[in-house]
C-alpha cells in the first residue's frame, strides 16, 4: 500500500536486520477488517498518520524464521511463529498502536520477506495436531478470548450465582463473535448469532450455535426519515428481532450481547439486552458513532465493555488454550487466496462475498 494508490505490488526495502529483529518468510496471513480500513483510508489514513509513503499491511499470520538478529536467543531458523499485532503497548501490555497498521516503521506480512521484532513473534506449539491454516486464524480467537473474559467477568459482578444455562449470549459479527460464542457455550450459556446466508446458518448449527437469520429483519437501522416507508419497515424489523431474542431468552432478554457491528444494530442491541445485561464489543464494522440514553442504561444496569486486541502478556496462555482445548476452527472452515490473488480477496471481502469467517492469503509455499 502506498501514498496515492490503495494496494500495489512493488519492491520494498526492508533495511538492515536489527539485533532484536528477525528476518521471516510469511506463510499464511489472515485477512482482517483492519486491512480493509487501511485500504479505505478510513477511519484513519495509516500512511499519513505514520508519515510514511508506503506501508506493508498484514498483522496476523504464520511466519517461518529465516534469520534471527544477533541478540535473539529464543528463535532459530525454521521456527514457525504467530505474529502478535502489538506496535506500541501501554505500561500494562495493552496495544496502543497496532503492528503493521498505525505503528510507525512496522512491516507486515503482505510481502515475500518481512522483518519483525522478536518480542512480537510467538512460537507455534511443536508437534501440534492442527494445520497451519487452522493456526493462521488465531487473531480472531485471541481477540475473542480477551473480550469474552471481560464480558463474562462483568456479568458475574451483578449475577454472581445464577446458572448460565438459564441465560442467552447473542452475537453480531463474524469470526470474533463466533469464537466468543464458543467460549460462552463452553461456560454453559445458551448461544445464538446473527447470520446472513444459508451456508453460515449450516456452519453455526454444526458448532452448536443457534442461527438468527438477519435477512428476516432487514430494516433494523435507525429510520431514514427521508424515506416515507422506512419507519414502518423499521418497526416491523425491530419487532421481528426482539420477538426472536425473547423466544431464545425465555422473555428475559440477552444476558450478554457481543456486538462487533455497531451503529446500525446498536439501538436494537440495547433493547434486546436484559436487565444487568452486558454489551461487549471490540469492533465497529458498520459504524462507530452511537448515542445512548444514559438514564435508561443506568436503570437497566447495563454494563458496556470495550476492548481492543488482547494483552501481549496473555498470548502464550491463549495459544496453549487453543492447542489444549481444540478451540480452533476446522481446516475446511478457512478459505485461502494465493498471493497473486490478494486484490480479489480484498474485493470479495469488502463486498461480503467471502463465505468463510476465516479468509487467508498464502504468501510463500508451506
Ligand atoms: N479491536 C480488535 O482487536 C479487533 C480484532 C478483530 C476484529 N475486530 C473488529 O471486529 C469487527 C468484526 O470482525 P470479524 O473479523 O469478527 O468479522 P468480519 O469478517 O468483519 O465479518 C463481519 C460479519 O458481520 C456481518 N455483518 C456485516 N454487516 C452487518 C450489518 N450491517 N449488520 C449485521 N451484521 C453485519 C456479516 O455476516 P453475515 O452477513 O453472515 O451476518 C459479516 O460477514 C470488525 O470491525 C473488526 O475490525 C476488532
Amino acid at each position: 500500500m502506498s501514498d496515492g494508490f490503495a494496494l500495489r505490488r512493488e519492491p520494498f526495502d526492508l533495511g538492515a536486520l536489527g539485533d532484536e529483529e528477525v528476518l521471516v518468510e510469511p506463510l499464511l496471513g489472515s485477512w482482517e477488517a483492519n486491512i480493509d480500513h487501511a485500504l479505505a483510508r478510513s477511519p484513519i489514513d495509516v500512511c499519513s498518520s505514520r508519515r510514511e509513503k508506503k506501508v506493508v499491511l498484514g498483522n496476523l499470520g504464520v511466519v517461518r524464521v529465516l534469520e534471527p538478529g544477533r541478540a535473539v536467543t529464543t528463535l532459530r531458523e525454521g521456527d514457525l511463529c504467530l505474529l502478535m499485532p502489538f506496535g506500541k503497548c501501554d505500561r500494562y501490555g495493552y496495544a496502543e498502536l497496532a503492528y503493521a497498521y498505525d505503528a510507525p516503521g512496522t512491516i507486515g506480512l503482505l510481502a515475500k520477506r518481512s522483518k519483525i521484532p522478536a518480542r512480537v513473534l510467538l512460537p507455534m506449539p511443536e508437534d501440534t495436531p492442527y494445520s497451519l491454516r487452522q493456526w493462521a486464524t488465531y487473531g480472531r480467537y485471541f481477540t475473542a478470548w480477551d473480550n469474552w473474559r471481560k464480558a463474562f467477568g462483568c456479568w458475574r459482578t451483578q449475577i454472581p450465582d445464577d446458572d448460565p444455562a438459564d441465560h442467552l449470549v447473542f452475537g453480531w459479527g463474524g469470526g470474533v463473535s463466533f469464537a466468543e460464542l464458543l467460549l460462552a457455550k463452553e461456560a454453559g450459556f445458551k448461544v445464538a448469532m446473527a447470520v446472513g446466508s444459508d451456508a453460515r446458518i449450516e456452519f453455526l448449527r454444526k458448532h452448536g450455535i443457534e442461527p438468527v437469520d438477519r435477512r428476516t429483519f432487514p430494516d433494523l437501522a435507525v429510520p431514514d426519515k427521508r424515506d416515507p416507508g422506512f419507519p414502518a419497515r423499521h418497526r416491523a424489523s425491530m419487532r421481528e428481532f426482539l420477538t426472536r431474542i425473547g423466544e431464545l431468552s425465555g422473555g428475559a432478554g440477552a444476558a450478554i450481547i457481543v456486538d462487533n457491528i455497531g451503529a446500525p444494530v446498536f439501538a436494537a442491541t440495547l433493547k434486546a439486552l436484559g436487565r444487568q445485561g452486558v454489551i461487549a464489543t471490540c469492533g465497529w464494522k458498520a459504524g462507530m458513532r452511537m448515542t445512548t440514553l444514559r438514564g435508561a442504561e443506568c436503570i437497566s444496569r447495563h454494563i458496556h465493555v470495550h476492548t481492543h486486541v488482547w494483552n501481549l502478556g496473555d498470548s502464550p496462555r491463549i495459544r496453549d488454550l487453543q492447542e489444549g482445548a481444540g478451540w480452533i476452527p476446522p481446516e475446511d472452515a478457512t478459505v485461502v487466496y494465493d498471493f497473486d490473488d490478494v486484490p480479489n480477496l480484498y474485493a470479495d471481502y469488502a463486498a461480503g462475498r467471502v463465505e468463510s469467517y476465516f479468509p487467508l492469503y498464502q504468501v510463500n509455499p508451506l
